[in-house]
């Protein structure tokens, strides 16, 4: 079946630039038939380091993390920008978050510990959870985290006993449950009224735990923390949610005598997976919230010092490819054309998760149209094992390099060792220059743990 050929623009300097747009990570470019990233040759990449390969666009990750602290800051100075770690953890984005003045969100005793591996200083870390564990909290408390993030009054107590022990006084943020069904999959939705997270606005049950947080000895009550969803497109949930937080904060004021100071606002802003979507821009997604804090403060009488926002997938999704090889191909006729890679769902669960759609093309056929439409299954053995489905690719052959896109949150830290696959390594790469930052992992790590 033969599509557009809309995919792809030659330039007058003769290189080609894909018009996949917002998809793509920014350095993205074709260069004599090849896909080219941070000025790397995709396919030389793919063949020195096998496949499959995550690869990071290192100033793509810096743009976004810089457009972000600009976008905030310039209508809210105080504003801090927290990276979600869940998005994607290994130190060397670590390093970049430290480097770009970024704070951490940890949600694992193992993302503190990567965290403290690395030097990331501690009280720019918030540490979340729904069940943080009696030794999570412990952890975080001896480690000296800027904000414990409690979800619950029995974490409440926990938090404050353990403080105790340490002699000191805990900073904390309360989760509020506010309520607000976001428009994005079921299954990534947190704010709404039947949630596992937070304390929920219902009955005034968190107003009734912030008094509660207020009395609590060892902790200090520095803010209010809500989630409403992730990969949302519509800012008005937003705009709904930050109405009964500060609210709330509005009402503590008044019946309790007492200012809560800072906002966390949670992540959530949505990404282009495919050419079909168009999230808000950065730009847009900050003017939204700060201009919705500060009406609502308004009309409140509440004084917010500190905003957080703390977003994962919009740091870091399009910034990172992933690589395949083409292993098999086969065409089932009336049905559909199935193009086998060297990963699958090990690598990108998320198509099988929650039918995610990816744009892939042939990284060493980048200059030609993508004329077949195929499905990228993976090498696992579940039928729901696709990367890509029924999407438009070039004519696919036997060893050629696949680059699937907008693989950079989400894919590397819910990658799994099903069927033995051990997980891809990841490249950074910029200026020309590729640095592997993580190796794929061995037979033998698979095997590490087990004890004969
Ligand atoms: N803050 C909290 C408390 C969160 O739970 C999350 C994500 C974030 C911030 C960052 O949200 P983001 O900006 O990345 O949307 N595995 C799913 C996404 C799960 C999100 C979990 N929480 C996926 O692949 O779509």
């Amino acid at each position: 079946m033969a599509l557009p050929v809309s995919d792809l623009t030659k330039q007058a300097d003769g290189l080609t630039t894909m018009e996949l747009g917002a998809v793509l990570p920014k350095t993205a470019e074709v260069r004599m038939g090849h896909l080219f990233i941070g000025g790397v040759d995709m396919v030389a990449l793919a063949r020195e380091q096998g496949t499959a390969l995550y690869v990071f666009d290192e100033a793509d990750l810096r743009f976004r993390m810089q457009s972000y602290r600009e976008a905030f800051r310039s209508r809210f100075a105080n504003t801090d920008i927290v990276f979600a770690s869940k998005a994607f953890l290994n130190k060397a984005v670590l390093k970049v978050v430290d480097e770009e003045g970024l704070c951490l969100d940890v949600s694992g005793g193992g993302e503190l510990a990567c965290a403290q591996a690395c030097g990331f200083p501690s009280e720019r870390v918030v540490v979340h959870g729904n069940n943080k564990t009696p030794q999570e909290l412990e952890e975080a408390i001896a480690a000296g985290v800027g904000r414990i993030v409690v979800d619950s009054r029995i974490e409440l107590a926990r938090v404050s006993e353990i403080a105790a022990a340490h002699g000191i006084t805990q900073d904390i943020y309360l989760r509020i449950t506010p309520g607000v069904a976001a428009d994005t999959h079921a299954y990534i939705q947190t704010g709404c009224e039947d949630s596992k997270f937070g304390f929920t606005i219902r009955d005034d049950w968190a107003f009734n735990c912030v008094k509660d947080a207020l009395e609590a000895p060892q902790v200090r009550l520095a803010g209010l923390h809500m989630h409403i969803g992730s990969q949302i497109f519509a800012l008005h949930s937003y705009e709904e949610a930050i109405r009964v937080m500060v609210g709330l904060m509005g009402r503590v004021k008044r019946e309790y005598g007492f200012a809560i100071e800072e906002l966390d606002i949670g992540g959530g802003l949505g990404v282009a997976y495919t050419q079909a979507d168009s999230p808000p821009s950065i730009d847009e997604f900050a003017h939204t919230i700060v201009s919705a804090v500060t009406d609502c403060c308004d009309e409140y009488g509440v004084d917010i010092t500190r905003l957080l926002c703390e977003p994962g997938r919009s740091l870091v999704a399009n910034a990172g490819v992933t690589l395949y090889t083409v292993g098999s191909l086969k065409t089932l006729p009336g049905i559909r054309k199935y193009v086998a890679i060297d990963g699958g769902m090990t690598d990108n669960i998320r198509t099988a998760l929650y039918q995610a759609s990816y744009e892939p093309v042939v990284a060493n056929k980048a200059d030609q149209p993508r004329t077949e439409i195929v499905t990228l299954c993976g090498k696992h053995c579940e039928s729901s094992d696709a990367v890509v489905t029924d999407m438009p690719i070039q004519q696919p052959d036997l060893g050629d390099i696949v680059c699937v896109f907008a693989t950079g949150a989400y894919n590397h830290t819910m990658a799994s060792n099903y069927n033995g696959q051990p997980r891809p390594g990841i490249v950074f790469v910029k200026d020309g220059q590729a640095r592997l930052v993580t190796r794929r992992e061995t037979y033998e790590d698979i095997m590490a743990r087990d004890i004969d």
